[in-house]
């Protein structure tokens, strides 16, 4: 099986990390696409150094440029890309302009689109994110979701249940395989160097709770730590802060604002990878110089990922606004703050790990402060289950691709039957029975189902009992 992915930027080469492992794993040709939106070392190529991953068959190079022109200039490529190299399947991971290219691109082209990560909703259309995900949703034949929340929203907006596919979020199996990478290295460098001055990793280790159900680590692949990293994991009371949203970066008050509050926390210990973004509005705002002369705030460039994993996981709390880090802030154990005023991973929040501070000064600032001095309060988020799977996202991803060609339904076909040759219905249903067995029996397909019991909806898998739920189904004539 021929299978390309398209990606540009650094949460998209470390989320498809284990999908393509799985793909190489299981002897498939790879034709992997860098659409060059991330060009920058620490950006781009140190993860493809770090995390082994082949270099990329092709790069588009469109570089930084408004979205029309950066999209364009992706779908262009893209487009050139494939009808050269006609892959069975093409792969996109999030909601980034790369995702939005590839589908449209390859769905005009009739090559199957599987999108990693589909489902997420922010409900905020001024962000871009939200356009490229929604798009890309229209325009992709496989959904890989990460949670049931995910799926529930795509069945909603009309999505056949057939094509959804819940799986975790892959970034787990990234999250929990490269833990175990750092933490050898770092046992290593303890191993090996003057007691003394060795890293004491015992917050770590109480944090890195989560098992590893994913490839057993390679510890010979190579770490970028540094000394500036290992001595910034000596401090205490670490606050990791990532920024780099338009709605925040782009925006002097809302910038400025977030900065008085960073200023103001000064129990803490602030190291801050600075996105390029940031740094050059920050500048631009003049707001980069007077946060750099603080001494308990730490501006550094981007991390490697594993560098940057031991960083959160030493963390006492994230703050951030990135997508990623609200994933794996929960993952580690680590409370997160962010700075958005919506999120499009709501389960964070509802799982009691995540709080929603946005730009507003003194909730971030009395936020930590009660996450630093408030015992339970602490526990009680950093304890918040972990509702992005067990990291086997990409092997799940792999053997539904796999299936689906096998039985030759990896392809896009015109359908047999025109749309009025199905009514859609609703009904409480009162007998035992699962969905597959009511859809067999009723020539139907589900789309939703609702529990009046708990008051909520529930994803129509093949397995689940009906009894007492309603449902919308479309009754094939
Ligand atoms: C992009 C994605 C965003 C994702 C983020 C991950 C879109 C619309 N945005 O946002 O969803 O969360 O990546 O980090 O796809 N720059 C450099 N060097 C680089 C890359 C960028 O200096 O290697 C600077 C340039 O000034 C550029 C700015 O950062 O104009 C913004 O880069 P861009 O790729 O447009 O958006 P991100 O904010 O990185
Ligand atoms: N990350 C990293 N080094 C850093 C900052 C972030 O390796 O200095 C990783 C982080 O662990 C996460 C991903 O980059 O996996 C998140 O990227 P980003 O915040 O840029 O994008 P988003 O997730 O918001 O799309």
């Amino acid at each position: 099986m021929k299978i390309a992915i398209v990606l540009g930027t650094r949460p998209e080469i470390i989320k498809m990390v284990s999908v393509i492992d799985e793909i190489i794993l299981r002897g498939h040709e790879l034709i992997l696409i860098h659409t060059g939106q991330h060009y920058d070392h620490e950006m781009s190529d140190q993860f493809f150094e770090e995390l082994e991953l082949p270099t990329p068959n092709y790069n588009i190079g469109v570089g930084s440029s408004s979205h029309g022109k950066q999209t364009g200039k992706m779908m262009e490529g893209i487009e050139e890309i494939l009808l050269k190299e006609t892959p069975d399947i093409l792969l996109v991971q999030g909601d980034t302009n790369a995702v939005l290219a590839g589908a449209l691109v390859a769905s005009k082209l009739h090559i199957p689109v599987g999108h990693v990560e589909a489902g997420l909703r922010s409900y905020d259309i001024t962000m871009p994110e939200e356009v490229n995900r929604k798009a890309a949703d229209v325009c992709s034949k496989y959904y890989f979701v990460p949670t049931e929340k995910s799926a529930i929203k795509l069945s909603l907006e009309g999505i056949s249940r057939k094509d959804i596919f819940i799986t975790g979020n892959t970034v787990v199996d990234a999250c929990f395989r490269n833990l175990e990478i750092a933490k050898k290295h770092i046992d290593d460098i303890e191993n090996s160097s003057n007691p003394s001055n060795s890293f004491n990793p015992s917050n770590y280790s109480n944090h890195s709770n989560s098992s590893n159900n994913s490839t057993s680590p390679d510890s010979s692949k190579s770490s970028s730590f540094s000394n500036e990293i290992l001595n910034l994991l000596k401090l205490d009371n670490i606050i990791t802060l990532t920024m780099h949203r338009a709605e925040n970066v782009d925006n002097k008050k809302r910038l400025t604002d977030i900065i008085d509050a960073i200023a103001e926390l000064k129990d803490f210990n602030i190291v801050f990878p600075i996105h390029p973004r940031t740094k050059k509005t920050m500048e631009n705002f003049g707001l980069y110089e007077d946060l750099s002369k603080l001494d308990n705030v730490h501006l550094i460039k981007p991390l490697g990922y594993l560098d940057f994993l031991l960083l959160m996981s030493k963390s006492l709390i994230i703050v951030t606004d990135s997508g990623g880090l609200q994933e794996e802030a929960i993952t580690l154990d680590i409370p997160s703050l962010t700075l958005r005023y919506n999120t499009e991973r709501p389960e964070t929040v509802e799982m009691g790990g995540n709080i929603l501070v946005g730009a507003d000064k003194d909730f971030i600032v009395d936020s930590a402060n009660k996450i630093l001095n408030d015992k339970s309060f602490y526990d009680k988020m950093s304890l918040a289950p972990n509702p992005y799977g067990d990291g086997t996202a990409g092997k799940k991803i792999l053997d539904i691709i796999e299936d689906s060609y096998e039985k030759g339904e990896c392809k896009l076909d015109s359908p047999d039957d025109i749309m009025d040759t199905f009514t859609t219905l609703m009904k409480i249903v009162d007998e035992d029975i699962t969905v597959s067995d009511f859809e067999i029996n009723n020539n139907a397909l589900i789309r939703t189902v609702f529990n009046p019991a708990y008051e909520s909806m529930k994803f129509p898998t093949d397995d689940l009992n009906l009894k007492g739920m309603n449902i919308l189904y479309d009754k094939m004539s």
